[in-house]
């Protein structure tokens, strides 16, 4: 569980880099350690952040869905330069796949074509070519032609449960500021760090 005095600050940097004009504020950088302990980064879309953690939502198919079965155990990264001063969050946690429901309420507001490709696309498997995504976008739109599009089953979020939260403010001379938490025996522990 988040403490209030994290999920304030979190909130916080996010409203405001929203305020400043980024037009993807919750983008975040997600590192996954493989089956064979190899490291892979991408970004993803931050969703929803409450005392539960940070939520994102992608294939379950995935070569980094993969990567979370064998090893749940991963890190984020928000970064937003044009604050001032500019931030960084860095967030190390476990991620645990959300309930069919709250996948379910997520995936009903998606745009009606983001849920056609929901159903055409493999995440992260060969494509043999463009033409074969479109027309497997344009079979899905048939098949639910009139009505809602469902969650497709292997479709979902995560939710990342932190137990360490790191915040970096830009100052001059690279003197930056580092607030570090780290969650032990159940509190929230906060330190500053050196630079
Ligand atoms: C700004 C940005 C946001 C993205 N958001 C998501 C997302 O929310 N979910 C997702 O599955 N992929 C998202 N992607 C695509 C991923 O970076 C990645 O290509 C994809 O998830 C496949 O990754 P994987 O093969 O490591 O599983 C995003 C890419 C960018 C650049």
């Amino acid at each position: 569980m988040l403490n209030r005095e994290i999920l304030d600050t979190l909130r916080g940097l996010l409203e405001r880099a929203r305020r400043d004009g980024d037009p993807e504020p919750g983008a975040m950088n997600v590192a996954t350690v493989g089956k064979d302990g190899r490291i892979s980064a991408r970004m993803v879309l931050l969703k929803q952040v409450d005392e539960r953690g940070l939520t994102f939502f992608t294939d379950y198919r995935s070569e980094k869905a993969e990567a979370i079965a064998a090893h749940p155990q991963i890190a984020l990264t928000l970064h937003w330069k044009h604050l001032k001063p500019a931030a960084q969050v860095r967030v190390e946690g476990m991620a645990e796949k959300l309930g069919a429901e709250e996948s379910d309420a997520y995936f009903s507001t998606r745009a009606r074509l983001a849920q056609l490709g929901a159903w055409a696309s493999e995440q992260s498997r060969t494509l043999p070519s463009r033409e074969l995504l479109e027309r497997r976008v344009g079979e899905r739109e048939r098949e639910f032609e009139g009505g809602e599009v469902p969650r497709p089953p292997h479709w979902g979020g995560y939710r990342v449960i932190p137990d360490v939260v790191e915040f970096w403010y830009a100052h001059q001379h690279r003197l930056n500021e580092r607030v570090r938490w780290d969650l032990i025996a159940g509190e929230w522990k906060k330190r500053l760090l050196y630079p």
